[in-house]
């Protein structure tokens, strides 16, 4: 198992930086911005008034997974808060939990490349077999029907979905959604559960709504991860939750409660604050989010020109993947050919101190990950310098 992709830029920076060098880091999903102080408050509130020993029901607090199930309840859901919703220290702890407790040793399990690097690894630690589908930027970045059903077999255990997708910022429409289902609902194999990530379902752009995987009831088959800690910039919190049948998430249970010991108590009523005065949630959630569809546009607008080729619009997320294919066998001022796109993330790290992700880490080469949700002037002076670098490569 390897460490965190997207977080290994972070030692290079902490290195340069210590060498007083002005990076700006694009690479890791933590936007630059303060949580609303209604959350930070009560996590605060939370510790003063001794709420720092376990956290019993393991479930998490009853009162916040009743705010959770509203949410979605409001959505026209019928989520019950005491048998459907589990809160998680993380969403990663969710999904890795999810994938142990529903795979056994050779099962597989499938998910579109590009994907979050966190997925093989997870699915890997739970010794079952990750298989990717490959996607294009020319079908959007999504899985169509047709490939879906080719990929899934006997040993197929789980299908993994990310909308709003990291890294492509692509949002699936209600109509994919209730194709990849029709799908599996056919599919001779009626084992496979479809694990829906939706972390980032608050960080929508252009007035489009999200659709979750989530049917009317909580079905059996399909587990749904999420959070607004992205949304709210508190995902040092290490908070999210699991919606699934009784039954999902009895499995899940031991997992969670012999790894992880519960939530962070403090945490809990952080999220719970965020819940309970929805109003200045939902209003934080719309500045952020208006500002990274803002900035979005303006990397789109730079990334276009520098790479002379059209990046995909990222629809939700604070991610854009552009191609840099383009820059593919030129050479750099010192000589050295850029071979690969991770060839080429190092050049920009260390020649314009711009740090992003490599494509390959994804899954998909020749690409790379730009996080947006940065001031816009830390932004523009990013994507200036990238400009500069990538100019200087010579073709030869
Ligand atoms: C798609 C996706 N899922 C899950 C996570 C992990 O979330 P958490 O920080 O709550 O563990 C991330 C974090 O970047 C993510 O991008």
């Amino acid at each position: 198992m390897n460490p965190s992709a997207t977080f290994s830029p972070s030692v290079k920076i902490a290195e340069m930086r210590a060498q007083n060098i002005n990076v700006i880091d694009l690479s890791v999903g933590n936007p630059s911005l303060s949580p609303p102080v209604h959350i930070t408050n009560a996590f605060i509130q939370a510790v003063c008034e001794g709420h720092t020993g376990y956290s019993f029901p393991e479930a998490g607090l009853l009162s916040l997974r009743q705010k959770i199930a509203e949410t979605y309840n409001r959505q026209g859901h019928k989520v019950d808060a005491d048998r459907n919703v589990f809160v998680t220290p993380g969403c990663k702890a969710g999904l890795s939990s999810t994938i142990r407790a529903l795979t056994e040793t050779g099962d597989t399990v499938v998910c579109s490349a590009p994907y979050w690097p966190s997925y093989p690894e997870m699915v890997e630690n739970a010794h079952a077999v990750f298989k990717s589908i490959q996607i294009s930027q020319k079908q959007n970045f999504q899985i169509t029907p047709e490939q879906l059903d080719r990929v899934i077999d006997k040993n197929t255990k789980i299908v993994i979905f990310t909308s709003p997708h990291n890294p492509t910022g692509a949002v699936l429409k209600p109509e994919q959604i209730i194709a990849y289902k029709k799908v599996l609902n056919l599919h001779k194999n009626q084992h496979v559960t479809i694990l829906a990530d939706e972390i980032y379902k608050d960080i929508i752009f252009d007035g489009v709504q999200h659709t979750s995987f989530l049917g009317r009831e909580v079905e059996d088959r399909i587990v749904i991860s999420g959070s607004i800690s992205k949304s709210c910039v508190i995902n040092g919190l290490r908070i999210g939750y699991l919606i699934g049948t009784e039954k999902t998430l009895r499995k899940i249970y031991p997992i969670l409660s012999n790894n992880y010991g519960g939530v962070c108590n403090p945490s809990q009523y952080a999220y719970k604050a965020a819940l309970d005065n929805i109003g200045e949630t939902t209003d934080f959630i719309s500045c952020f989010k208006n500002a990274c569809q803002q900035s979005r546009d303006i990397s789109m607008t730079q990334l276009n020109e520098i790479f002379d080729t059209e990046c995909l619009k990222p629809e939700g997320t604070f991610y854009i993947f552009p191609s840099c294919q383009n820059v593919m066998g030129k050479v750099t001022p010192e000589g050295k050919m850029i071979q690969n796109d991770l060839d080429y993330v190092a050049y920009l790290l260390d020649k314009a101190h711009v740090a992003v992700v490599a494509g390959s880490k994804f899954g998909k080469p020749d690409h790379f990950r730009m996080q947006f949700a940065v001031p816009k002037e830390t932004l523009k002076e990013g994507l200036n310098r990238i400009k500069e670098a990538t100019h200087c490569l010579r073709v030869i």
